[in-house]
């Protein structure tokens, strides 16, 4: 049977968000430099964004650049944001087409210009596009989101615009980079790593962890699937029993 027809259509995550890793050791068996990996992971991604469409999942989040990356060798940096330009160019057309919509979260003030010019077009191309969101994390950590977030709230504070006991999770929820995207309900990861590597720390809150010992160039859409299909065997409580109906609020207290 088709991989794709073993998917519950009625169970499908809503946001699925990976962590693209392995790049360099994927170049490093071909006996390449570590750049040829970061190419070959263009492809992953296309072809990832293609199957998620066809089965219609309404969300992906890349994990493509984190703060920390900065500290890796100043060439490796300049030749990744090239190739992140031109993957922008190249891909956009065919994503609008398609019905995508792409998104950024991090610290973009941070990327060459270039990037951030090119990032920018494409997101105020695509904007109003619905059929996927393609979110792509650039110079994002979670824990620089997270005190993005709070500067924010105690802005807002200090202009009295809000008390502290006002402040609540949706406050929080709002003032992340992620405001107006649902949390995640599967995280992958690849290249056999079993870590975050500070990602997304507010949002995993409950999101089902996959890992998956593929290095990313590798990575298909029978990987996305495959992971889709474990996903829907889990049982997902969120700190309730199973079976338990939903309470009220008052209930609760
Ligand atoms: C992931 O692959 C891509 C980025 C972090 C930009 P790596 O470059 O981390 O590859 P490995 O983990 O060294 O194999
Ligand atoms: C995580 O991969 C960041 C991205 C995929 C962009 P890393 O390769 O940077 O993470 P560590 O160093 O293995 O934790
Ligand atoms: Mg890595």
């Amino acid at each position: 049977m088709d991989l794709k027809q073993r998917i519950n259509k009625d169970k499908l995550p809503g946001h699925i968000a990976l962590i693209m890793d392995g790049n360099g050791r994927w170049a490093k068996q071909r006996g390449e430099q570590r750049i040829f990996g970061h190419q070959h992971g263009v492809e992953s991604i296309r072809d990832t964004v293609r199957t998620a469409g066809e089965i219609g999942v309404p969300y992906l989040t890349f994990f493509a650049f984190s703060t920390e990356n900065w500290c890796r060798p100043v060439e490796e940096v300049e030749t990744l944001m090239d190739l992140l330009v031109k993957a922008i160019q190249t891909e956009t057309p065919e994503l609008n087409e398609n019905g995508v919509r792409i998104r950024a979260i991090g610290d973009l003030d941070s990327l060459p210009e270039k990037c951030r010019i090119q990032l920018e077009d494409a997101i105020a191309l695509t904007s109003k596009n619905t059929r996927l969101t393609v979110n792509v994390a650039l110079s994002y950590s979670a824990r620089w989101e997270i005190v993005n977030a709070t500067r924010k709230i105690a802005q807002k504070v200090a202009n009295n615009e809000l008390s502290p006991d006002e402040i609540d999770d949706t406050h929080f929820q709002q003032a992340l980079e992620t405001a107006g995207i649902p949390d995640p309900d599967l995280l992958i990861r690849t290249s056999g790593e079993l870590r975050i590597s500070n990602f997304m720390l507010w949002q995993l809150a409950y999101t089902e962890l996959y890992f998956t010992p593929v290095l990313w160039p590798d990575f298909r859409g029978k990987h996305l699937i495959q992971a889709i299909i474990e996903y829907q065997r889990r049982e997902r409580r969120f700190g309730k029993l199973k079976c338990q109906p939903p309470a009220t609020i008052n209930e609760v207290k």
